[in-house]
């Protein structure tokens, strides 16, 4: 591990801290408590802290991120997916891990699943250079199984400090695994779609995965009223 990295640990442990302690604020002013008097440093020390620790760059992490060895799938793959798009994109978008074509390529997406989702996207008027579309893990699993915990332990921070860096307006986690880990919950993709959730103050709407839509053709009216709602929260001022 590198300084870095456990940095980012510990900053992930304490804004955890601190959203409980915003939570069970908020729960005693709504029973009447008023609050504690905070000086103007200490405020903005707290308005910082929810802005994440100092600003780092997409290139930064990547940097970072080096020839990552940090768990078993290094070995089997062709190409690290580190994620594409506009670094300032106000939209992000988090598949699940690199399948065989973005394996080869290097970039998330390019596949069969990926060309859907472009059309997705054009569908609301938007480029894939506009938005910033990753994946919670890098390296692709063996036969595309399903990530391991030990790595997605192992690839997650560096995802977190990807959204970090980039700030967007809004995430669309792309089926049951983006959705499930993000909000770190077991909650089926079918209940979890379709509603604004919030992954560290930003917006995170749930959909159905490309590659299951491909699978699944009835399901595009769900994924149209879902992307619909990713607009209309992209285009608010
Ligand atoms: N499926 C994903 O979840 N991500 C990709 O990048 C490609 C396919």
């Amino acid at each position: 591990m590198t300084d870095q990295t456990i940095n980012h640990a510990l900053y992930d442990d304490f804004s955890e801290i601190v959203r409980d302690l915003r939570g069970y604020l908020q729960y005693v002013k709504r029973l009447g408590f008023k609050g504690v008097a905070l000086s103007e440093e200490s405020a903005n020390t707290f308005e910082q802290l929810d802005k994440g620790p100092a600003v780092e760059t997409l290139e930064m992490i990547r940097k970072d991120l080096g020839d990552c060895r940090r768990c078993k799938l290094h070995k089997g793959r062709k190409h690290m997916v580190f994620g594409d798009g506009n670094p300032r994109a106000r939209l992000v978008l988090v598949g699940e891990g690199p399948g065989y074509e973005e394996d080869l390529q290097g970039l998330p997406f390019v596949g069969p699943a990926g060309q859907l989702l472009t059309k997705i996207l054009a569908a609301i008027h938007l480029r894939r250079d506009e938005v910033y579309i990753c994946n919670i893990i890098k390296c692709r699993p063996p036969g595309n199984r399903n990530p391991e915990p030990d790595e997605i332990g192992a690839c997650i921070p560096f995802l977190r400090r990807q959204i970090r860096a980039i700030r967007p307006k809004v995430i669309c986690a792309l089926g049951a695994f983006a959705a499930q880990t993000l909000l770190k919950t077991n909650t089926p993709i079918s209940q979890l779609r379709g509603n604004f959730h919030t992954y560290e103050n930003i917006s995170l709407l749930p959909t159905y995965h490309p590659a299951f839509l491909l699978r699944n053709p009835a399901k595009k009216r769900d994924v149209w009223e879902d992307i619909q709602k990713v607009q209309a929260a992209y285009e608010k001022v």
